[in-house]
């Protein structure tokens, strides 16, 4: 990992330039994927999106969401270029940290069942899968 990598917390400012992150780096992409969405989570809670950055550019992010009861990460992703060198594992360190600060008692992270790259990382950081929990949604119109 560069030596340069900061961490800090994403200001509306960058909305735009990670969303074309996002484009490269995740996995997927998610029903609050755009200008709205990011500035909606930034105005929300300026604290819960935590991008990692390397010479001024983004090159990690997670969204460490506290809604007072539970602890999510969402969005967890690298640049290719920077895989494999701890990024994932410096931005988590972070994201627990706040949760930690906030009070929080168990993390959660919802990961693709076909996303192995993802399984990976998440058990080396000491997270577990609960089969018997399903996700249910319904679109809000
Ligand atoms: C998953 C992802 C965030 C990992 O980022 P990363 O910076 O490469 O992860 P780290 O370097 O911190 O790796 C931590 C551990 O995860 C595991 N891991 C990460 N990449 C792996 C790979 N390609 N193969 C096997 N294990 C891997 C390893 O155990 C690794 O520790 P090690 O390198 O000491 O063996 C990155 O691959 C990514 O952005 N993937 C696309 C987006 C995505 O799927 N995000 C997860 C959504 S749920």
């Amino acid at each position: 990992m560069p030596e340069t990598v900061t961490v800090r917390h994403a200001r509306l400012s960058d909305v735009e330039e990670i969303l074309l992150f996002w484009t490269r780096s995740a996995e997927g992409k998610n029903v609050t994927d755009d200008a709205g969405g990011v500035a909606g989570l930034i105005q929300r809670d300026p604290l819960a999106l935590l991008i990692a950055e390397v010479d001024g550019g983004v090159v990690g992010t997670v969204i460490a969401g506290w809604d007072g009861w539970r602890c999510h990460l969402y969005r967890l992703a690298v640049d290719p270029a920077m895989r494999r060198e701890g990024m994932a594992t410096l931005l988590l360190d972070h994201a627990e940290q706040r949760f930690r600060d906030l009070g929080g008692r168990r993390l959660d992270a919802m990961v693709l069942d076909g996303n192995d790259l993802a399984h990976s990382a998440w058990a080396s950081a000491g997270y577990a899968a609960q089969p018997e929990w399903s996700r249910w949604v319904k679109p809000l119109k």
